[in-house]
């Protein structure tokens, strides 16, 4: 076996377990809207189960309905009986598949809003949150409400246990109810549930020992942001205090995590932070407890998986969105087949998603939150498809319809597939994306698909491949843009200097390159450009706190970090370019022109859907579908997803099921 330490037994208190391998707890909305589980987030969590994982943790779940939801709706709860059956369903769904089941229990505290809770969020102190997901101004919990709060935890693990969980983890990660009591910034109490270390360490541990007493001899996890990354927060120096007293109190294991609603770019890392970054904390705490670590956070590859648990730096490793993108790891793993895994690559689609309290989905795993749909099956067979365009969403129908049966043709004017998938790889820092990029490249070898590259898709051309429907992804182009003067100067498209088609004359501090759009596109390929030595005036209308607005909240805050800090960079904001003179630009900004020198122009202001191919082949006597950017211009995730759907359409549609018989 490739990876004899991730895949060695192990066992947490009494309960056995078949590997090291955790599917992390998150949140997937797929609850009913009374917070009861659904048979989608039974198929959720059962596919990954299936997928060989040792042990499941089921998403927070709410152990206080009245003031213990967070500010997303709906969360699963456990604080009465009547969820009994659901969370029943859903463990024996678990452990029928192979895989232990637990269960994280979570109270929000001030982590939440009044408009979800119908009253004011409650926390230690009235300590108002500002953070870039959530605002709020809790008011500061009585004594008597305290200890009823410990109570329902011990009451919600009492359910678990009942129903059939194999072990409970207390959620005291990530800015909740438990991490607020001890974090110095938050509770501000003088009496005996804060003032100082051990008094604000009492919540947590009366917490820990009423679930002890509540579960008996069944293991207890606690997840613990071991560093809040905050001035005056919590450190790891202070969690290797902490740690060790939960431990004595009742806890058997520590799956370390980091951050709150402050930071959440520590809880969720974005594309630029490295993987296994959170090791040498677990070992830390692994060290000062003497008790099995859990170790969470941008664990993407089972060689660095492996690697760490030999290291002894911690026991088991977390998967989170490793098992969104492909829920399959385990198991590819386990068989030598880790090259199939889809690699997540850090993109936080699936935040974006599940923060705007959609269900959880994965740019790269369309049927991620959709596990109820039915399987792609050979429904194409006999039939011929053709797919224009070999970006993201271009490969993903291609390969889907390969799936079906059908015979593809896949047409690519360019010398290579992957298209605005290399566009976004390039830059900095986004390297991740080009593991998705080769897993695709590897995907297409496999498959039936007849790829012809650097051939353009006319309509005669596609013709000739007879098709009984044809997937027009043929992207995006430039908008529009209305410049005066004919200059003299190199003029492209950013997009064009990203996949490698564009070579740009010297730069210097006094002529730079200029690229016009301040977006996630000119941001990026400022960056790229300024690391290849370039210097860069980068040219936007819209103000210079509006840069790279669209881009991923949490990647976005360290591209700006970094953007700032970068002295070949310049940033002209709320500026027109409106004409190229000679080896001159015009910005017009604040009502004065300015003609600034510039080496080369990238123009990067905006993207429309490219709709010439799906107009030129509207003759054709088949369904024309185009998806992704060829509709409207989106993230990779959005292109994948269309591909799925059209797929799982033209299975409905070519099943043509009757609705009635008579
Ligand atoms: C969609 C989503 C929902 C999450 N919900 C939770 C949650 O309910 N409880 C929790 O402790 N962590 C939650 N997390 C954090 C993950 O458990 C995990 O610690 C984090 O994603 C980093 O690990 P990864 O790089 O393997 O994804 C969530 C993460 C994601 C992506
Ligand atoms: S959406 Fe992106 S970050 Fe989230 S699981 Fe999928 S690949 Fe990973």
């Amino acid at each position: 076996m490739d990876f004899p330490h991730l895949f060695a037994p192990f066992a947490i208190r009494d309960l056995r377990l078949k590997n090291r391998i955790v599917m992390a707890p998150m949140e997937s909305h797929l609850g009913n809207a009374d917070g009861s589980v659904s048979k989608e987030a039974i198929a959720y969590y059962r596919e990954r189960a299936l997928g060989g994982v040792g042990m499941v943790v089921v998403e927070y779940t709410c152990v206080d309905g009245q003031e213990g939801f967070s500010s997303m709706a709906p969360q699963l709860r456990l604080d009465s009986p009547f969820y009994r059956s659901g969370h029943g369903k859903l463990a024996a769904a678990i452990q029928s598949a192979g895989a232990r089941a637990c269960v994280q229990l979570s109270h929000a505290g001030r982590q939440s809003r009044e408009s979800v809770l119908g009253r004011q969020p409650v926390a230690p102190s009235a300590v108002p949150l500002s953070s870039l997901y959530l605002n709020a101004v809790p008011r500061a919990l009585e004594a008597d409400e305290i200890t009823r709060i410990v109570r329902r935890y011990a009451d919600a693990a009492a359910l678990a246990a009942q129903v059939g969980y194999d072990a409970v983890m207390l959620h005291g990660a990530h800015g909740y109810l438990l991490q607020q009591f001890l974090s110095p910034l938050v509770n501000r109490r003088d009496d005996e549930w804060g003032g100082d270390f051990e008094r604000r360490l009492r919540f947590p541990l009366e917490v820990v020992k009423a679930v002890r007493a509540a579960i008996g001899n069944m293991p207890l996890l606690y997840r613990m942001s071991v560093s809040d990354f905050i001035d005056g927060g919590l450190t790891i120096e202070d969690s290797e205090r902490i740690a060790p007293r939960l431990c004595e109190a009742g806890v058997d294991a520590i799956d370390i995590s980091c951050g709150s609603l402050d930071r959440v770019d520590v809880i969720v890392e974005p594309m630029s932070i490295e993987e296994g970054w959170r090791l040498p904390m677990a070992r830390r705490i692994r060290a000062a407890t003497g008790k099995p670590v859990i170790c969470a956070g941008v664990i993407r590859r089972p060689e660095m998986a492996e690697a760490a648990i030999e290291a002894g730096d911690t026991d088991m490793i977390s998967l989170g969105r490793a098992l969104l993108a492909d829920p399959l790891w385990p198991n590819k793993a386990r068989m030598g087949r880790a090259q199939d895994i889809r690699p997540c690559t850090s993109c936080n689609w699936c935040i974006k998603e599940t923060g705007g309290n959609r269900g959880v989905s994965c740019a790269e795993n369309p049927r991620c939150g959709h596990e109820t749909d039915p399987p792609i099956d050979a429904f194409g067979r006999g039939l011929r498809a053709v797919v224009v365009g070999a970006g993201p969403g271009g490969i993903a129908a291609a390969l889907l319809l390969d799936q079906a049966g059908f015979a593809v043709t896949l047409f690519e004017k360019r010398g290579s597939a992957g298209g605005n998938l290399i566009t976004s790889a390039t830059p900095p820092n986004k390297e991740k994306l080009f593991w998705y990029h080769d897993f695709l490249q590897r995907r297409l070898a496999a498959s039936g698909v007849d790829l012809r590259l650097g051939t353009e898709a006319t309509a005669e051309r596609v013709g000739d491949e007879r098709p009984d429907v044809v997937v027009v992804a043929g992207g995006s182009r430039l908008a529009p843009l209305d410049l005066g003067g004919a200059g003299g100067l190199p003029v492209h498209p950013a997009f064009a200097l990203l996949l490698g088609d564009v070579e740009l004359p010297p730069s210097s501090p006094e002529r730079p390159i200029l690229i016009y759009g301040g977006g996630e596109t000119g941001t990026e390929t400022a960056e790229h450009l300024a690391k290849q030595g370039h210097h860069v005036l980068l040219a936007t209308r819209s103000d210079a706190a509006m840069l790279a607005r669209n881009a991923e909240p949490l990647y976005r805050i360290h591209l700006l970090q970094r953007l700032r800090a970068n002295a070949a960079i310049a940033v002209a904001d709320h500026s027109l370019l409106t004409a190229i003179e000679g080896d001159h630009v015009l910005l017009e900004s604040r009502g004065e022109t300015r003609r600034q020198p510039a080496a080369a122009v990238l123009l990067a202001h905006g993207l429309v859907p490219d709709t010439t191919i799906a107009e030129a082949l509207l003759d054709l006597p088949v369904p024309v579908v185009p998806i992704g950017d060829a509709v409207r211009v989106g993230r990779i995730g959005e292109a994948v997803r269309d591909a799925y759907r059209c797929v799982q359409d033209l299975r409905r549609t070519i099943y043509q099921p009757e609705a009635i018989a008579c």
